[in-house]
C-alpha cells in the first residue's frame, strides 16, 4: 500500500497522525520527508509541526534504517542481567554496530529504555515483538526468524 493511502486512512481519527506514522513506519521502517509532508497536508498542520511529532517520539525514525528494527533494553535490570553480551552477539551476527543498519537493509540495531518486561531480562524487541531472557546463544535463532 502506498504511504498516501495509509495516511489518508487516519484522516478523521483522533490522534490520527500518530496512527498514520505508526502504520507507515511499519511498512517502510522509517518516516521519509515526503511522508511527513503528506501527513502535514492531510492533517492540515504546518510541516514543522508534523516533523516535530515525528522527531519527538523515540519510536519513530526519520532516518532510513533496516526493515527489522532490533531494540535492546539498556536500562539497569537488563544491563545487570547481561545485555552487553547480547549486544556483542547481535553486532557479531549482523556485522554492524549499535545505531547501524545492515547493508542488505534487513536489520537495524538500536537501544531502548525499559520496555516494562523486567521480569525476564535481558529483553530485546524486534519490530515491537518482545523476546525474553535473551542470551548470546539464543541470538542466531531469534535472527533466523527474520532473515527471510
Ligand atoms: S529494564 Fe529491560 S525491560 Fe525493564
Amino acid at each position: 500500500m502506498d504511504y498516501k493511502a495509509i495516511i489518508a486512512k487516519y484522516r478523521d481519527t483522533t490522534g490520527g497522525i500518530l496512527e498514520a506514522f505508526n502504520a507507515v513506519q511499519k511498512e517502510l521502517s522509517y518516516l521519509p520527508e515526503e511522508v511527513i509532508a503528506e501527513a502535514a497536508r492531510i492533517f492540515n498542520i504546518p510541516a514543522a509541526e508534523a516533523y516535530g511529532v515525528a522527531t519527538f517520539y523515540s519510536m519513530y525514525s526519520v532516518e532510513a534504517r533496516g526493515k527489522n528494527v532490533i531494540r535492546i533494553c539498556e536500562s539497569a535490570p537488563c544491563h545487570i542481567a547481561g545485555a552487553d553480551e547480547v549486544i556483542a552477539a547481535l553486532e557479531r551476527e549482523l556485522g554492524i554496530l549499535m545505531g547501524e543498519s545492515t547493508v542488505d537493509g534487513l536489520f537495524a540495531l538500536e537501544f531502548t529504555e525499559c520496555v516494562g518486561q523486567c521480569q525476564a531480562t535481558p529483553v530485546i524487541t524486534i519490530n515491537g515483538e518482545p523476546f525474553f531472557d535473551v542470551t548470546a546463544a539464543k541470538v542466531p535463532g531469534i535472527l533466523a526468524k527474520f532473515q527471510k
